[in-house]
């Protein structure tokens, strides 16, 4: 078994995965039916799944990389991280958001053995992981990275606000109100998720990517979870304005897919029934690009 993995590990520049495990997940669709969330990260209005994470993190690196998220919410990315060996850094804006991610990866770590996990320090090796959680605004990037002598990213694989969609999805509001449960990210101006104006969104989104760009290390691939929205009786392209905007100068991405993860265990509603075309997105792009220099 060991003399298989250290093989794969001459031959694969990438990840640690069997060339069948490689070819099943470059399939550009796939279906994704999380276990359900733990309390902690309910509170939270729009998490992914860890699993579905941990998937993305297990193809684009190989044990004890590091992985950035910044745009951490809860602190998904950390755990999947933690799951699968990995050194991940997460920024997230929100103290609120932040506490719980810190109070959960702490919550994880305290329950592992054997691997020596770093909260404050460095170490970067299988053995030896560091797992940050960052209160700060993913606009400083580059300059957190500087102060703190983080070393380049590996991989980041995130999901940014769907613009002010959740201050609008009445139906959801209404429905996480009913159980006790935050309908919005936060009040916080520096909280993109606060930008009104859908250009001026998508500039500040533009913005923090650069910054990622800035941190991450040449050839080193980025995924990003996103949907297009439906707002006052149309449709804004977000994930393809996403794809446009980040694809173009400066600090230019480049895109290489799109992966849509379908959603088939989610309800459908009565919207618009017999009167207007409304539809039931069950459905999210993770695109995915990468970092292309010389
Ligand atoms: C879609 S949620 C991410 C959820 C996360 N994947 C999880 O599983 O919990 C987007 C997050 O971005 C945060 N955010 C918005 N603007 C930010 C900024 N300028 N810097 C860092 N985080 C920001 C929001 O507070 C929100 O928690």
């Amino acid at each position: 078994m060991e003399a298989v993995q250290n093989k794969r590990k001459i031959f694969n520049k990438l990840n640690e995965l069997s060339g069948r495990e490689w070819i099943k997940f470059t399939k550009t669709w796939f279906i994704h039916r999380p276990a359900p969330r733990e309390n902690a990260k309910l509170l939270h209005p729009a998490a992914f799944p860890e699993s579905l994470a941990k998937e993305f993190i297990e193809f684009f690196t190989k044990r004890g990389q590091l992985v950035l998220d910044p745009f951490l919410g809860t602190g998904s990315t950390l755990i999947a991280c933690i799951e699968c060996e990995r050194s991940g850094i997460g920024v997230e804006v929100v103290k609120k958001w932040a506490d719980i991610a810190e109070m959960r990866v702490k919550n994880l770590l305290s329950q592992r053995k054997g691997s020596e996990y770093l909260l404050n320090s460095m170490g970067l090796t299988p053995e030896k992981l560091l797992i940050k959680v960052i209160h700060g605004d993913s606009r400083r990037l580059s300059e957190i990275w500087k102060e703190n002598n983080f070393p380049p990213v590996d991989y980041c694989i995130t999901s940014p606000p769907y613009w002010n969609q959740l201050k609008r999805d009445y139906l959801r509001q209404r429905e996480r109100k009913e159980k006790g449960f935050e309908t919005k990210y936060s009040e916080d101006p520096k909280d993109i998720g606060n930008i009104d104006d859908y250009d001026e969104f998508l500039k500040a989104l533009k913005q923090i990517f650069n910054e990622v760009y800035k941190v991450t290390k040449n050839g080193g691939y980025l995924t990003v979870i996103t949907n297009n929205v439906f707002y006052n009786e149309r449709l804004y392209p977000l994930a393809f304005d996403t794809l446009k905007i980040l694809s173009g100068e400066p600090y230019a991405w480049v895109p290489k897919d799109e992966k849509i993860w379908l959603q088939d265990d989610k309800p459908l509603l009565p919207l618009g029934i017999y009167n207007v075309w409304i539809g039931n997105r069950a459905h999210q792009y993770c695109l995915i690009f990468r970092k292309e220099e010389g």
